[in-house]
């Protein structure tokens, strides 16, 4: 690779915010967990709300969508990083507290997180 491709790798991590980044969430959008219409509207709402609060905070909440957790049931899923946590059928409120740094405070999601497994 030369310098160039590594100066734009460096321009593209900088604009997503990874430097920065406290948290990573991958969700799952369907097709087989949850109907692909419903997984698109909590991800659209993930994007959205991410997007706020990087906009506004020094730190970032990394989103990223996937097509498949090979769990494939009660989705939309999501698994967020660094804490390990495996929720189930996130909702939009569900997605508030992730990105609202809630996830220290598990109580508050605790009925959907099913598995807690750190790297
Ligand atoms: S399709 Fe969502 S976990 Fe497999």
């Amino acid at each position: 690779m030369n310098e160039k491709d590594n100066e734009e790798l460096q321009k593209r991590s900088e604009k997503i915010g990874i430097e920065n980044s406290i948290r990573h969430v991958f969700l799952c959008a369907g097709p087989k967990c949850v109907d692909s219409n419903q997984g698109d509207k909590i991800w659209n709402h993930l994007k959205k709300i991410t997007s706020e609060y990087n906009a506004a905070n020094p730190c970032t909440v990394m989103r990223t969508k996937v097509n498949c957790l090979r769990i494939c049931r009660q989705g939309p899923l999501a698994v967020v990083y660094p804490e390990g946590l495996w929720i189930k059928d996130v909702d939009e409120n569900i997605c508030n507290q992730i990105v609202e740094n809630s996830l220290l405070n598990r109580q508050m999601i605790s009925e959907n997180v099913f598995i807690e497994k750190k790297l």
